[in-house]
């Protein structure tokens, strides 16, 4: 079945790709801070719900083990052209095609906000029986005082407080390492959260 959230980024999958598919379109910090996350991961790197596949290849290309998955079929032939050394397949993050225990670390870079609240546990918890023991997840999002949805340019999204989304983690199997957040502007960016969490195994 096509959800909502498919439906809409199949639609606009190519003007995504144009406008934000690019490490160009990523804010430095943002940058810095995957990058070192994913150095310090061991085993293959999973970045699930990866959109046109710019943070996949930018990974491979410092020498992760990186792959990316994404439910839009459309987003995933734009990455196979643009980085045919790395493989990209269409899953979810809601059942990701990997083994138990196999991953090194996974990277959900706003590929949960659009999840329902009560949806983003199912998908954390997928990502925790998929990483090894010890496994690393960054997760990107909105942040935001109260947990509400919001009108997304391309489908309705939501802010999560930090405390929410560390007490899903906990219940996910996750033990919060870090947590990085960044204020938004009138008509810049919005508020950004970043968190970073090990696998309890
Ligand atoms: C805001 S975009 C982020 C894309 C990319 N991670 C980035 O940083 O540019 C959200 C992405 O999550 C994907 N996505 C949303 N729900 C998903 C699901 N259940 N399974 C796989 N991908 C999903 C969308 O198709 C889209 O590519």
């Amino acid at each position: 079945m096509t959800s909502d959230v498919e439906h809409a980024y199949s639609r606009r999958a190519a003007e995504y790709a144009e406008h934000l598919g690019s490490m160009s379109s990523v804010h430095p910090s943002d940058r810095q801070l995957v990058e070192a996350w994913a150095d310090d991961v061991d085993g293959p790197l999973l970045d699930a719900g990866c959109g046109p596949g710019h943070w996949t290849a930018h990974l491979a290309g410092l020498g992760a083990d990186a792959r990316g998955v994404d439910q839009v079929p459309a987003f995933v032939e734009h990455a196979r052209a643009a980085h045919p050394a790395v493989p990209f397949t269409v899953a979810s993050v809601d059942a990701l095609p990997d083994g138990a225990g196999t991953l090194g670390g996974v990277l959900a870079w706003y590929s949960l906000i659009h999840h329902e609240p009560a949806a983003v546990g199912r998908a954390l918890a997928e990502s925790a029986r998929a990483l090894r023991p010890g496994g690393r997840l960054l997760v990107g999002f909105f942040v935001g005082d109260e947990l509400e949805q919001f009108d997304h340019a391309v489908v309705t999204a939501w802010r999560w407080p930090v405390g929410w989304l560390a007490d899903e983690l906990g219940a996910a199997g996750f033990e919060v390492v870090e947590t990085h957040t960044r204020t938004g502007s009138p008509k810049g960016p919005r508020p950004h959260g970043a968190v970073l969490a090990r696998s309890r195994g």
